[in-house]
C-alpha cells in the first residue's frame, strides 16, 4: 500500500516515513478558486437569463437553491423550493436510470447493461426520449403567473432525470452498481451516455450524470460512524493518466452532449471526499471540461460546509445541514465569497434555462404520490409509442453466446421449463407501503435469500441470487416499479397458447424430474443491489440446477438474468447444454422478449458489452471491492494500480484467454466484412500534437476535430434479416488495443451497407502528464474492424 501516511499524520495515526515520489500517489491537489460559469458555446442565452435572475434574489433566496428541502412528503427524491415572487416553480429530482422511480403509471425501461449489450445508438436514443416524456407528463405546467406556486406544488414539477450512470464503470467484477453503468468499456458507455442526454434534452428534461467519480465499489462507500475514530469511506486512489484515459472518458462524452448537472459520489478521491473534491470539481470538471451547469451530492454525501462550497460544490441533497443558515452566516462573515453563492445560483438557473423549462410544461399533472394507499389524481404517462422502444430495449440486450443449433426452437411439442427465474414474482409490494422500488420483481429485497452480515457499513448478502421469481432489473435507487412485468413463464404460457405445445414445469426443487421433452428451458438470475457488492459472480444453486436439468435433457437452453458478469464455465461446456443466453436486465419486457428471441420471431443482436472470464482467479484483484485493512483500518484505500488494464484490457495484457470476449455474440444470420479502407482528413495533415481550441463544456473543442475515417462494408450472408454491430478497434498510444468505433446496422439476406466511422484527435490520443493535455501521437497504428474484440475480420493502418 501506497499513499496516505500525510493524512494520517494529520489525524494522529501512527506516522510513517515517504522516501520516494509515492508521497504524490493517493493525495489529491488543491484547486482553488472554483471557477465561474461563463456562458460558453450552447449557455450563452440561458447564462445571461440565470444571471438577470439571480440579481433579482436576496441572499436567503439564493441559499435556498442549494439545498434540499424534506422529501418525506412527495415522490420526488429530493427537490428545491419554489420562488413564487419571482415565477421559479421550484425543483424535483427523480430517479432513476431506467425509468421513472418512486411513482405508479410508468413504463420499466431495459436497464443500463442491457442498452449497453444492445450497443444501438438510435435506440439508446429512443429509450431516452420516451423515458424523458414519461417525467414530462409527471410535471406540471408552470405558465402560472408569478405568485401563484404555493411552496407545497413543488411535488408538481419534476425538472431532473438521475439517468446516466457511467461510474462504476465494472472495474470490479462484483460491483453491486454495475447493471445500472452501460458497459465496462469507456468508450461505449460515452457514446451510450450522449445519446441517452440526446433524447432527454428532446423532452426538455435535465440529465443527471453520476457518480463522479471512481466510484467503483458499493463496500464502503460511505462513512461509518460506529467506530472510534470512524471508518471513512473507501479512497479511490488513482493516477492522472488513468482518471483521464479511462474514468473520465464517458463523463467527457456526457458532458458534450450537454448534461446539465453531475453528481459528485459518495466515496473518497486521492483521500479528499467526492463531494468535497477541489481537483475533480474545480479542477477537471469546471475548468478542463469547462462545465457549465451544477454539481450535486449524492445522497447525504456532504461532510463539509466551507469546504466543499469553495470546492466546487453547487447543491446538496437532501438537507445536510452543513449549508441554509450556516452557509449564509460564512458569506456574510467573509469566509465564502459572496460570488461563490451567485455562481452556484446561476449555475442552477442556467440548468433550467437550458432546458426550456422556464417556457413551461404543456400538461397539468399531478406528480407523484409518496405512499401506495394516497389518494391521488392519477397522471398516466406511459406513451403508446413507447411500447415498440420498450420491448426493443429488451430484444436487444440479449446476448447468445452458445449455440449448438438448438435455437430458434422449431415447432417444439413439449417443452419443459425449470428455474426460479421463470415466474412472476410472488407479491407485487413487498416494502414498505412506498413507490420505492418495491414492486414487481424490482424489489431490493428477496426475504428468502437475506442472509446478511454487518461488515463496516455495508450489509452482505451472502446468496446472490433472487429465487422468489423472475428479475428484471437490480435493487435500489436505479430501480423502476413498472405497471406490469412480462415474466419468461407468463410468456411460454402464451405461446403455448397459440402454438398448443405441451408444457412442464418445476420451480422449486434444486434437482428436478425432467420429462421427455423437445427442449428443456432453464432460467437463472443473479441478484444485484445497490448497497453492497455481489458476493460472487455464479453460485453453486444455479449452476447444480443447470446440470441436474442437462443430466437429464440433451437439449438444455440455460437463460440468465445478469445484473454484471456471471461466469458459466461449471456448464457452458456440458454436451446436453445447447444454448446459453445472457438475458440481463431487460425491464418489463423481458418475458415476451426473450420467448420472441428463443422462437426466431426476432433475431438475436446483442452483444456482450464486459468480459466473461472462464476462472474466477482471471480476475486477480479486480473480483471484489478493496476492504478496509492493515494501517488503514479507518481509512480503507483502493489502489487502481491495474491503471486503464481493467476488462479486455487486462485479460489481453495479461494473456488470459477469456470465455466470452467483450464485444462477442451470436445471431441467427451470418454476416461478411469487406473492403477496409483507412484514410486521413484535412484536419489530419498539420495537425499539431496538442490541441489549441477554445474550451466549451466537454474540453477543448478541437478533441473532437475528426482525423480520419475508417470504411468497410458489411453484407448479410444468412438467411433472415438481422442486426451486427460492426466494432473498430486501435493500438492506442496508451499501450492497449481499445473500442474506438461501432455501429449497428440491420441488414436484410444479402443487404450489403458501409458503414464509416471516424476517428476523433481524442480518439488518437494520450494524456500527456507533464503538458496537462491530450497529445496526439503520430505514427503507424493498428486498426482492427470485426465482430467482437476478439473476431477481427478486417486490419490495417492508419499512419498520423
Ligand atoms: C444513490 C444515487 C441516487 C440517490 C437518490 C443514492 O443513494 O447513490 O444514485 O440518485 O440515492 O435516490
Amino acid at each position: 500500500m501506497k499513499s496516505i501516511a500525510l493524512s494520517l499524520c494529520a489525524l494522529g495515526a501512527s506516522a510513517k516515513v515517504i522516501t520516494d515520489d509515492s508521497i504524490f500517489y493517493g493525495q489529491s491537489p488543491p484547486v482553488y478558486p472554483s471557477p465561474n460559469i461563463t456562458g460558453t458555446g450552447d449557455w450563452a442565452e440561458s447564462y445571461t437569463k440565470a444571471q438577470a435572475l439571480v440579481a433579482q434574489l436576496t441572499l436567503e433566496e439564493k441559499s435556498n437553491l442549494t439545498f434540499g428541502a424534506s422529501t418525506t412528503d412527495n415522490g420526488c427524491a429530493g427537490w428545491i423550493q419554489a420562488i413564487p415572487r419571482l415565477g421559479f416553480p421550484g425543483l424535483c429530482l427523480v430517479d432513476a436510470g431506467n425509468g421513472v422511480r418512486t411513482t405508479d403509471l410508468v413504463n420499466g425501461y431495459a436497464a443500463g447493461l442491457s442498452v449497453g449489450a444492445s450497443w444501438n445508438r438510435e435506440l439508446t436514443t429512443q429509450r431516452g426520449h420516451y423515458m424523458a416524456g414519461e417525467f414530462r407528463a409527471k410535471g406540471a405546467n408552470v405558465a402560472l403567473g408569478p405568485g401563484e406556486y404555493p411552496q407545497s406544488d413543488t411535488r408538481l414539477y419534476i425538472y431532473l432525470h438521475f439517468t446516466i450512470v457511467v461510474g462504476p464503470l465494472g472495474r470490479i467484477a462484483r460491483g453491486g452498481r454495475n447493471w445500472e453503468g452501460f458497459s465496462h468499456d469507456p468508450y461505449l458507455s460515452g457514446l451510450l451516455a450522449a445519446d441517452t442526454i440526446k433524447g432527454h434534452h428532446q423532452r426538455g428534461i435535465i440529465t443527471s450524470l453520476k457518480h463522479f467519480i471512481l466510484n467503483e465499489q458499493e463496500t464502503n462507500r460511505n462513512p461509518f460512524a460506529n467506530t472510534t475514530p470512524q471508518v471513512e469511506a473507501v479512497s479511490s486512489n488513482v493516477d492522472d493518466k488513468t482518471m483521464h484515459e479511462l474514468y473520465l472518458w464517458p463523463f467527457q462524452d456526457a458532458l458534450k452532449a450537454g448534461s446539465a448537472n453531475i453528481m459528485c459520489s459518495y466515496q473518497r478521491i486521492n483521500n479528499s471526499y467526492g463531494c468535497a473534491n477541489s481537483k475533480t470539481l474545480n479542477g477537471l470538471l469546471k475548468t478542463e471540461l469547462g462545465f457549465q451547469g451544477f454539481v450535486v451530492t449524492d445522497w447525504r454525501a456532504q461532510h463539509s460546509g466551507v469546504a466543499s462550497a469553495l470546492a466546487g460544490l453547487d447543491m446538496t441533497m437532501p438537507d445536510s445541514g452543513y449549508w441554509g443558515k450556516n452557509l449564509t452566516t460564512a458569506i456574510q462573515n467573509g469566509t465564502i465569497p459572496e460570488s461563490r453563492l451567485d455562481d452556484m445560483a446561476t449555475r442552477i438557473l442556467a440548468a433550467w434555462y437550458l432546458l426550456g423549462q422556464d417556457e413551461g410544461f404543456p400538461k397539468p399533472g399531478v406528480g407523484m404520490p409518496y405512499a401506495i394507499t394516497e389518494p391521488h389524481t392519477r397522471v398516466d404517462a406511459r406513451d403508446p409509442a413507447a411500447r415498440p422502444i420498450l420491448f426493443q430495449g429488451a430484444v436487444e440486450g440479449h446476448v447468445l453466446v452458445k449455440n449448438n443449433r438448438a435455437l430458434p426452437l422449431r415447432d417444439p411439442q413439449v417443452i419443459s421449463v425449470f428455474g426460479y427465474s421463470a415466474p412472476g414474482y410472488k407479491q407485487s409490494v413487498v416494502g414498505d407501503g412506498t413507490y420505492s422500488a418495491w414492486k414487481l420483481g424490482a424489489q431490493s429485497t428477496n426475504p428468502e435469500q437475506q442472509v446478511a452480515s454487518k461488515v463496516y457499513n455495508s450489509t452482505v448478502f451472502i446468496e446472490t441470487i433472487a429465487i422468489n421469481g423472475t428479475i428484471i432489473m437490480g435493487g435500489g435507487s436505479g430501480a423502476t416499479t413498472p405497471g406490469y412485468v412480462s415474466s419468461p413463464f407468463d410468456a411460454l404460457n402464451q405461446r403455448a397458447m397459440k402454438d398448443n405445445t405441451d408444457l412442464f414445469w418445476d420451480f422449486v426443487d434444486p434437482a428436478p424430474q425432467v420429462p421427455a421433452s423437445d427442449a428443456c428451458l432453464v432460467f437463472i438470475n443473479a441478484w444485484s443491489s445497490e448497497g453492497y457488492d455481489r458476493p460472487a459472480v455464479y453460485d453453486d444453486y444455479s449452476d447444480n440446477l443447470v446440470l441436474s436439468v442437462a443430466e437429464q435433457c440433451n437439449n438444455t437452453i440455460v437463460v440468465i438474468h445478469n445484473p454484471g458478469v456471471r461466469l458459466v464455465d461449471n456448464f457452458s461446456d456440458h454436451p446436453n447444454i445447447t444454448a446459453i443466453v445472457y438475458a440481463h436486465t431487460p425491464g418489463q419486457d423481458s418475458g415476451a422478449a426473450t420467448v420472441a428471441l428463443l422462437y426466431g420471431d426476432e433475431n438475436f443482436s446483442g452483444k456482450l458489452p464486459y468480459t466473461v472470464p472462464k476462472n474466477v482467479s482471471d480476475y486477480g484483484p479486480l473480483l471484489g471491492p478493496d476492504l478496509p485493512e492493515g494501517d488503514y483500518l479507518n481509512y480503507p484505500q483502493s489502489d487502481f494500480s491495474e491503471g486503464i488494464f481493467i476488462d479486455y484490457r487486462g485479460f489481453e495484457a495479461r494473456n488470459i484467454t477469456p470465455r466470452y470476449e467483450f464485444g462477442y455474440g451470436l445471431s441467427y444470420t451470418t454476416f461478411e466484412y469487406d473492403s477496409l479502407s483507412v484514410g486521413k482528413t484535412k484536419k489530419a495533415e498539420d495537425a499539431d500534437i496538442y490541441p489549441s481550441g477554445p474550451i466549451e463544456q466537454g474540453g477543448q473543442i478541437d478533441l473532437w476535430d475528426v482525423l480520419a475515417n475508417v470504411e468497410f462494408t458489411i453484407k448479410n450472408t444468412g438467411k433472415i434479416t438481422g442486426k451486427e454491430a460492426a466494432q473498430l478497434y486501435i493500438d492506442t498510444p496508451s499501450g492497449a488495443r481499445q473500442l474506438r468505433g461501432f455501429e449497428k446496422l440491420s441488414l436484410k439476406p444479402d443487404e450489403t451497407d458501409s458503414v464509416k466511422l471516424p476517428l476523433t484527435r481524442r480518439d488518437l490520443s494520450e494524456w500527456d502528464v507533464a503538458a496537462q493535455r491530450w497529445k496526439l501521437v503520430k505514427g503507424s497504428i493498428g486498426v482492427y474492424v470485426g465482430a467482437s474484440f476478439k473476431d477481427v475480420r478486417l486490419q490495417g493502418t492508419l499512419d498520423i
